[in-house]
């Protein structure tokens, strides 16, 4: 389809469908040259809609060989075919069958969308409008149908046949080929559709629900990976137990499976009870997998998992809708894996992403609000601001209703809305319903993009003893309005003074009878507004947005040494934790300008010593430690600076990390050994992973000493490593050491690392991604090189992101290289991709849209290439909707 005819699609245009299809007959003939897709389609006029309207179908791709009515093939001139759409051009009875018949070819299907291969196996990926690649439907997900599918194919290539429900029939044919027919009792959108063939082995394994059901789980995988299913079988199991139990909800089939393939263009995917996984968040083993990864399969696994409630049995009505599912659903993951290992360490990490990752698109040219009000591709939605900030939009309510009233409120929801497609405002109503509160001003958090700024100042009266916190809120603009109306903010906060935490009385508000008076949510509604606390015997020190308590930039005056005090005194382990950051961002900002300026570096003495208070506490939870000794990322430094100069943030940022390292060499190493116990069984747990976070951290500090005995531990580390997790870091820091004597040792371990694991995909994509995030001189050359290697798959989306992706985003000395190759790289790649894959051409292009915190010459270099993209032609309408608003 040309760009032209692409036109944006608007919220306010919805209307209910004119047709719903009652039943969903599917019939495939799998096979090598091409696969026949006949489909009967029970119809009816849905009495909501236009009572006259012409019945169209999406469809795309589809060689259409029959059509028929309540059994009547049609002419030609009952129909039209025109821009993926079929009009049926006769008068339609309220209630009929159509049946059509398609070819399609899933082998030449690179996009990975509808039906496709992944290595030799037949797969789908429907969501978001995938299912029109298979079939003439209504492709949207307020059309909910009872879906049979009967699959045929050889039966040797294919002993295994899936799709979603129940198995209800199968058979043998004479010439070598089977059958299946399943059957889902549950009603669905035509996205949570799925269909798997292939020759597959799986792991078995059972849960009885609360009720007492025994339901069936199976995760189908290629024999070779049988024995990496363990960890993703027991999460299964904890996510169910879990939702039982927090959110009271109940598995509804007699079966749940797991398929992992190759070559997925997202993590996975919700279908019902046949959830499609890329490998990387399924397969999990000590050796090849590192901590990192074994917490993502536990929590992708959690959250396609919790789909089944918070997205399948409530779908959404249509995809503006998308944050409904995705927001509320990486809310449900998150508190599972807080739960499951380290409450405040998640939630660090998931700060920082946030931060970085999303506050970035909030201030970018593809700025949108949680839900969006116009879009040309969904593709392109799938976003951090959709699933990330929408979760935490989520976390607001949670805190403001308090864990109880939010569980009334998710009951009332789901029972109110179960088996409907809704959208994001019967989710609100059902927690203003349950909570007698008014949400309508919290509403904005959905409607309005842009990340809020909070300034705050604290005014102590030693005099009346009252301490008062001025509160002011703006947002910046964002594409979709220039002026914001203030927001709803829950900021939890808590004083402390030199005794501790301070108990808390706020005028005009009733004290709390509990026991824990030193926290407050305080709710901030007006553009400005002031609280005022009594009874306050000491000048405090404020303890802000603790726990993150709002999606918020703040802004507080803190000194350096109050932002040390906060580091080791304050109650709350998040806002321990980010006045390390706050110190850390103070301190590397003031480097960054003395790089600019071609002055001498020196590092603040106040940091060192923070940081040695920290290394020498050994009754500090370890895993805070290693998160407080990471000094704030480059991209978080770009994130908060006015004009971005990648190269100076790099700059100052090893001067700070190697005069830390030389400062506290012996106090790291000390540590280091602390936690290097002798071998032991590999445990993915949130103590033992706690230890080699701190190991590791160490680790890469002492190797910026460049002394022969450091690189000789980390080799030792390297040579002698039983997992990944030891083995990635301390290759990490080889492939990062700057010193000459470490480069025969680098390229040794880079060849015995390719040597061990070149049959393991999932290694391989490590080793490349380390590779292509190495700072060293020469980057650009290396990912070159890379993309010649025999490893490299420019079809595989993991490898794309393995190289391409991690030297473009986390590269970004490199990236923005002053001659520009960085950018005239990816530009070329994007166009390359966008031939075979346009998601992935589409997501890979964001650090290129990225251009208004650049220096002049440097954005005047990414617009160039952005320009490039734009006039190289036949562009698909996902990368055409990224340029065309980064242009603007
Ligand atoms: N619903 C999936 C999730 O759980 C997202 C997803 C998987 C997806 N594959 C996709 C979205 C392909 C768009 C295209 O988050
Ligand atoms: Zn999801």
């Amino acid at each position: 389809m040309s760009n032209d005819s692409k036109q944006a699609i608007h919220l306010r245009d919805y209307t209910a469908p004119d047709f719903l299809i009652d039943e969903t007959h599917l019939n495939f003939q799998l096979a090598e040259a091409a696969t026949t897709v006949n489909a009967r389609l029970v119809l009816r006029r849905n009495p909501a809609g236009r009572p006259d309207a012409a019945l169209v179908l999406d469809g795309q791709g589809l060689d259409t060989r029959r059509l028929s009515l309540d059994g009547k093939l049609l002419g030609t001139g009952d129909y039209r075919i025109e821009d993926d759409k079929l009009h049926l051009l006769l008068p339609l009875p309220e209630k009929f069958e159509l049946e059509s018949v398609v070819l399609i070819k899933p082998q030449l299907n690179t996009a990975l969308e509808g039906l496709y291969k992944s290595r030799h196996m037949f797969c789908t990926q429907c969501e978001a409008e995938g299912f029109r690649r298979i079939t003439w439907y209504l492709d949207r997900p307020d059309v909910m149908s009872l879906f049979t599918v009967t699959i045929l194919a050889e039966e040797k290539r294919y002993p295994v046949l899936l799709s979603n429900g129940n198995l209800v029939d199968s058979g043998k044919l004479s010439n070598g080929m089977h059958w299946v027919t399943w059957k889902d009792p549950f009603r669905k959108p035509c996205y949570l559709f799925a269909l798997v063939a292939g020759d597959l082995k799986y792991v078995e394994d059972y849960f009885t629900t609360k009720s007492g059901r025994r339901v069936t789980l199976r995760i189908y995988v290629e024999e070779k990976d049988l024995a990496k299913c363990s960890h993703a079988m027991s999460s299964l199991k904890r996510a169910m137990a879990w939702d039982e139990k927090a959110y009271g909800r109940e598995y509804d089939l007699d079966i749940y499976m797991i398929v992992a393939v190759d070559d997925f263009n997202m993590g996975a995917m919700e279908n019902k009870g046949l959830n499609i996984f890329n490998t990387s968040c399924v397969l999990a083993r000590a050796e090849i997998t590192t901590d990192k990864g074994f917490q993502r399969v536990e929590a992708v696994v959690a959250h396609e998992y919790f789909h089944n409630w918070s997205g399948n049995r409530v779908t959404c009505r249509d995809w503006f809708q998308l944050s409904l599912k995705e927001g509320f659903t990486v809310f449900r993951d998150s508190q599972f894996s807080a739960e499951m290992n380290s409450p405040t360490v998640k939630r660090i990490e998931e700060v920082s992403l946030l931060r970085t990752v999303q506050f970035a698109e909030d201030a970018g040219p593809m700025a949108h609000p949680v839900q969006p009000q116009s879009y040309m591709e969904i593709s392109n939605f799938y976003t951090p601001t959709v699933y990330e900030k929408g979760a935490e939009v989520v976390r607001m309510l949670h805190c403001l209703l308090g864990p109880v009233t939010f569980r009334a409120a998710t009951d009332l929801y789901f029972a109110r809305h179960d088996g409907q497609a809704v959208t994001i405002e019967e989710f609100v109503g059902a927690m203003e319903t349950a909570s007698g509160r008014d949400l309508q001003q919290f509403r904005r958090w959905y409607t309005q993009a842009g990340t809020p700024v909070l300034k705050v100042r604290g005014d102590y009266d030693a005099a009346v003893q009252t301490y008062t916190l001025t509160v002011q809120q703006s947002c910046p603009p964002t594409p979709e309005a220039e002026q914001k109306e203030p927001f709803h903010i829950p900021l939890a906060i808590g004083l402390l003074g030199d005794a501790g935490s301070l108990a808390l009385h706020l005028r005009d508000a009733p004290d709390f009878d509990s026991a824990d008076n030193t926290q407050r949510v305080l709710e901030v509604t007006q553009r400005e507004q002031q609280f005022v606390f009594e009874q306050v015997r000491e000048k405090p020190v404020p303890s802000l947005l603790r726990g993150f308590s709002a999606p918020v930039r703040l802004e507080y005056p803190y000194t350096r040494d109050e932002l040390a005090f906060l580091m080791s005194r304050d109650s709350d382990g998040f806002n321990r934790w980010d006045a390390a950051q706050q110190l850390g961002v103070s301190v590397l900002q003031e480097l960054v300008v003395a790089v600019l300026q071609q002055r001498p570096l020196e590092l603040d003495p106040k940091m060192v010593a923070a940081y040695r208070v920290l290394l020498q506490d050994e009754t500090l939870d370890p895993a805070m430690v290693a998160l407080m000794l990471e000094l704030p990322g480059e991209l978080y430094l770009a994130e908060e600076a006015e004009v971005v100069h990648a190269g100076a943030i790099h700059e100052a940022r090893q001067f700070a990390r190697k005069t830390l390292a030389r400062e506290l060499r012996r106090e790291m190493h000390a540590v280091y050994l602390r936690h290097s116990p002798g071998p032991g069984a590999y445990q993915p747990i949130a103590e033992a992973i706690a230890s080699r976070s701190l190991k590791n951290t160490t680790l890469s500090y002492l190797m910026l000493l460049h002394d022969k005995d450091l690189m000789q531990l980390c080799l030792d580390q390297y040579n002698n490593a039983a997992n990944m997790t030891d083995a990635s870091a301390s290759l990490q820091a080889l492939l990062n050491c700057e010193a000459d004597f470490v480069a025969p040792v680098r390229d040794k371990a880079l060849r015995i690392f390719y040597r061990r694991w070149q049959h393991e995909p999932l290694a391989v994509n490590l080793w490349l991604q380390l590779q292509a995030t190495c700072h060293l001189p020469g980057a650009l050359a290396r990912v070159q090189a890379l993309l010649q290697h025999e490893a490299f798959d420019i079809r595989n989306p993991n490898k794309v992101r393995a190289v391409i992706g991690a030297f473009c985003g986390q590269n970004p000395v490199h990236f923005h290289a002053a001659d520009g190759s960085g950018y005239a790289f990816l530009a070329d790649k994007v166009i390359e991709l966008d031939a075979i894959n346009p998601q992935i051409a589409a997501r890979l292009l964001t650090p290129l849209t990225r251009w208004r915190k650049q220096p002049p010459a440097q954005q005047l270099q990414m617009k160039e290439q952005l320009q490039r993209i734009l006039l190289c032609g036949k562009l698909s309408p996902d990368v055409f909707e990224v340029v065309c608003k980064s242009v603007a």
